[in-house]
């Protein structure tokens, strides 16, 4: 039998990780590609390391709080498992529960975390201007405090979803497509709103997608009816990171998006005009307002209730064979038929699998001084 081979060393040879040490991942938009993909290859040998059984333990006994002011299975679980896998304490506090409900602001809030925390995550995505701006306030709130009481530690902030980006969900994406269709310079990938009837969903998961995936040489085709628009700055950057190669284009037709494609991820977001009206009724606190604002947004769905991922339309894509992508959780019968859900329910679950390598390789990359040497050696004792 031969010897189990050294997988971290090669993987990490290529990649400057001491340009992860201390950083916080915002958007994908903000961290230049060699980050992006020094992060990625951190998180193959995380997982390379895990899926072999090796513990990595690099962080032990740390504190590793998230607070989610939105519903999660997925990302708070990524979050769990990963913080848990570096040895930390995972804390997944509930946003409603805390004292920013009664007024106290971001800035406030991240000094009092940072008192106590060593890495945390936050998800604020269901109103527009708000999440990401409230991340920002929450890392300033952080730094600030370590900055005035000398305090060495670092503590990196992970978006786990706002308004305008899902950071960790696009790298876990990417991820798996590139474990399926390899290089994505060249490929073509749908990006389409499908409908659903259940929520009004954020625009986040579209947004980050094709900021990410223009950056790697893809064609990118997002489509969408009429009124589904995405952020001017979301579409504008996905258009000048194009330039350099690939392309972006927008059509309003999901047939079109899919003809051809090798990569289609259908799902829903909400109207933009709505999503722009619940901004004030937010702001009001007028609750039967948003409740009537949902009620409007899901009757502008219902108006695009064909725009399902079936079977005829993956029969569209490239040898009618494209991967299926979905951020879950998905609309079964409505965003996506049962057949095909049903034919990928195993990659959609290696897909979200990824999420929680890439929740590891932002902290252990933030945090580990010399994290090559450090996963090197474990594995290098592993093997003996
Ligand atoms: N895709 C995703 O972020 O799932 P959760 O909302 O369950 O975390």
């Amino acid at each position: 039998m031969s010897p189990p081979a050294d997988v971290v060393a090669d993987l990490l040879a290529e990649h400057d990780l001491d340009a992860l040490h201390g950083r916080s991942l915002l958007t994908t938009q903000e961290w230049p590609v060699p980050d992006l993909d020094a992060a990625r290859s951190l998180a193959r040998a995380l997982a390379a390391l895990d899926r072999r059984g090796v513990r990595t333990p690099l962080c032990p006994d740390e504190l590793a709080w998230a607070v989610f002011f939105d519903q999660s299975t997925r990302t708070k679980s990524a979050w769990a498992g990963a913080a848990s896998r570096l040895g930390m304490r995972p804390v997944i506090v509930d946003g409603s529960s805390t004292q920013v409900s009664h007024g106290e602001t971001a800035v406030e809030t991240g000094a009092m975390l940072g008192m106590n925390a060593h890495a945390m995550g936050i998800r604020h995505d269901l109103i527009l201007g708000e999440g990401n701006s409230f991340i920002r306030d929450v890392k300033t709130g952080i730094d600030d405090y370590l900055a005035a009481t000398a305090d060495p530690r670092r503590v990196p902030i992970v978006n786990l979803q706002c308004d305008i980006d899902h950071p960790t969900q696009t790298m876990a994406d990417l991820l798996w497509m590139e474990d399926v269709v390899g290089d994505l310079a060249g490929r073509k990938i749908a990006v389409s709103w499908a409908y659903s009837p259940s929520y009004a969903k954020p625009l986040s998961v579209p947004q980050g997608l094709i900021t990410l995936l223009t950056r790697f040489g893809a064609h990118v085709t997002l489509a969408h009816p009429p009124g589904y628009d995405l952020t001017a700055d979301t579409m504008a950057a996905a258009e000048s990171n194009a330039a350099a190669g690939g392309s972006f284009r927008v059509v309003d037709d999901m047939d079109e998006a899919f003809a051809d494609a090798d990569v289609v991820y259908p799902k829903s977001w909400g109207a933009y005009d709505l999503m722009v009206e619940r901004v004030a009724a937010n702001a009001a606190g007028d609750n039967d307002g948003l409740a009537q604002i949902e009620r409007r947004a899901l009757d502008r769905n219902a108006e695009h209730n064909d725009w399902i991922c079936d079977e005829r339309r993956m029969g569209l894509t490239a040898g009618g064979e494209a991967l299926y992508m979905h951020c879950l959780p998905a609309d079964i019968g409505s965003e996506v038929s049962p057949g095909v859900m049903a034919q990928h329910k195993v990659n959609v679950a290696r897909e979200a699998n990824w999420k929680m390598y890439v929740v590891m390789a932002l902290i252990a990359g933030a945090k580990v001084p010399d994290v090559a040497a450090v996963l090197t050696s474990l594995e290098q004792e592993a093997n003996r």
